[in-house]
């Protein structure tokens, strides 16, 4: 079957649904892939590249007869035309939300495939082109911010002065908040989140940002249980009302991602709010192509306020890197076609008994079948049944005379070693110090997950002492000899039972 890749007719748009690379991948696959001449340029996927990767370069009308036809926006009328009866059509669609577009489809007789219907179950994320452009976007959204922000991000002692770091508050750590915070905390920046899913919170810290924590019951009830957000209800809107006022004015840049499945997006900062942000702060409103998350947000345009508060209303971000997400919206879509080609032949077959091919696919030959039925999503562990915590106990304050005898104390014993300890021991402590330092912040510093491989391997440190029973186990003295045959045996316990141990808990985390 032959593949078209036609450029892309919406105004402005960068994107391209093949890049070099995934189109010779297509070809792999058995496909015959045609590229409509300067389809690509704008992500940097000149005509010469494509030729030179040995696809083949044409003009519309041939790309639009083909049996299949790749875009990244939905076609508009005049394309859907152009499609020949019972060709398969693939791209964003939005299908909830274009039911004249599913009528055009229809009339056209064409097969029709969503690729923003792709279920979000774990099996299909290699095809989630919607991940793929939030992930991006929530780059692109903290680089907008830094380039309208008229400090670093990063804080700074130099001799002309302390340039304190700036501030980013992040709300939504779904896949776009969490890349945002990423990258703002990579920039130098301190980072706070806030998302109404309080399982994410380990998500946020692993991104390197603080989780904003609302010990407010209401917020108990706003735990999903299959992982995604739920509208707010009004209690719930009252408890976090103050935080997002708090958090937003402390802020230098703030990057709102707040999305609820099939809603418009919850307005969470408001006018009042920003009235009283710091001057020459930055807002991002990502969910402004659903109606924004900020008050004053408009979709497509940089608004400045009276106050100088820059708010971004861009709905382009993805296509800001259009390179980069060329190249991911190319390879979700080889990943879809790897299941949709299970002969590697070139021939495109619809398994409607598959979830995700079920799940995309909004017209077959000219039949609706859109809504496909619903799939149980699991985005996330479902929140646990509350726990009785005990109270905390509070701690006494330790008698700071206490330390002072306790230092003294030591202060006297280590002179006493030093005066009639051997002469080396003054070194040997020494090291011996500097060993429970190092060692204390290398600890300290690695992720509680990956203790137990961390330890595992320092174990190999015992090959030293397993060097040092062999040179011993010569030894004349029978308790000598004895000595280094018992340190020898559990030295290589140490290490070898290590290394397996190793083996083991990274075997754990291990896909299959
Ligand atoms: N294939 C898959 O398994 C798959 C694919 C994509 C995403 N996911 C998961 O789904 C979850 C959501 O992903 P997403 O990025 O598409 O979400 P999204 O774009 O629908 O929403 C963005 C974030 O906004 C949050 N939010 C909604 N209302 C809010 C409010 N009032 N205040 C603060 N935050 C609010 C949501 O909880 C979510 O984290 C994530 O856990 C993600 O890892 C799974």
């Amino acid at each position: 079957m032959r593949i078209g890749i036609p450029r892309e007719s919406r105004p402005g748009e960068t994107l391209v649904a093949a890049t070099t690379v995934t189109a010779a991948q297509l070809v792999a696959l058995g496909y015959d892939v045609v590229v409509e001449s300067g389809a690509g340029v704008a992500a940097d996927q000149t005509d010469a590249a494509f030729i030179e990767a040995g696809i083949r370069v044409a003009d519309a009308d041939e790309v639009w007869a083909s049996d299949i036809v790749i875009k990244v926006n939905a076609p508009d009328a005049d394309e859907i035309w152009r499609l020949q009866q019972g060709a398969t059509i693939i791209s964003l669609m939005a299908p909830g939300r274009s039911p004249k577009l599913i009528e055009q489809l229809q009339a056209q007789r064409v097969t029709a495939l969503a690729m923003d219907a792709v279920p979000r179950i774990s099996r299909a994320q290699a095809m989630d082109v919607l991940s793929s452009m939030a992930n991006v976007a929530g780059y692109r959204a903290v680089i907008e911010a830094a380039h309208e922000f008229g400090r670093q991000f990063t804080g700074q002692v130099t001799a002309a002065g302390k340039v304190p770091p700036a501030r980013v508050f992040v709300v939504g750590a779904g896949v776009a908040g969490l890349a945002a915070i990423g990258a703002a905390g990579s920039m130098g920046a301190v980072v706070r989140a806030f998302d109404v899913r309080p399982e994410v919170a380990e998500q946020v810290a692993s991104m390197g940002g603080e989780f904003v924590t609302l010990n407010d019951p209401a917020m108990e009830a706003a735990a999903s249980s299959d992982g995604y957000a739920k509208e707010m209800t009004a209690e719930q809107e009252a408890a976090t009302a103050a935080m997002y006022d708090e958090e937003a004015r402390n802020a230098d840049i703030v990057i709102t991602t707040a999305l609820i499945p099939g809603r418009p997006a919850p307005q969470l900062i408001t006018a009042e709010t920003i009235a009283q942000m710091k001057t020459g702060s930055v807002i991002v409103d990502m969910a402004a192509a659903n109606g924004g998350n900020v008050a004053l947000t408009q979709a497509d345009e940089r608004v400045v306020t009276d106050n100088l508060v820059t708010i971004l209303g861009y709905t382009d971000l993805a296509s800001r890197l259009a390179a980069q997400t060329s190249q991911l919206y190319g390879t979700n879509v080889v990943n879809l076609f790897k299941l949709l080609t299970p002969g590697k032949d070139g021939q495109l077959v619809l398994n409607h008994d598959d979830v995700v091919q079920r799940g995309i696919t909004v017209t077959q030959d000219g039949e609706s079948l859109w809504p496909p039925p619903p799939v149980p999503v699991s985005a996330g562990p479902a929140a646990a049944a509350p726990v009785a915590r005990p109270e905390p106990v509070e701690k006494k304050p330790v008698d700071p005379s206490r330390k002072l005898v306790a230092a003294a104390l030591g202060a006297v014993l280590f002179a006493l070693a030093a005066a009639y300890a051997p002469p080396d021991f003054l070194g040997h402590f020494t090291v011996f110090a500097l060993a429970i330092f190092v060692g204390y912040y290398v600890i300290s510093n690695v992720a509680h997950a990956l203790h137990t491989p961390l330890m595992a391997e320092t174990n190999a440190i015992s090959g030293i002492i397993l060097v040092g029973g062999i040179l011993q186990v010569g030894s004349d003295n029978l308790a000598v000899t004895v000595l280094a045959l018992v340190a020898v045996l559990v030295a290589s316990i140490n290490i070898f039972g290590g290394f397996l141990v190793t083996a083991r808990m990274l075997q754990m985390f291990r896909k299959d």
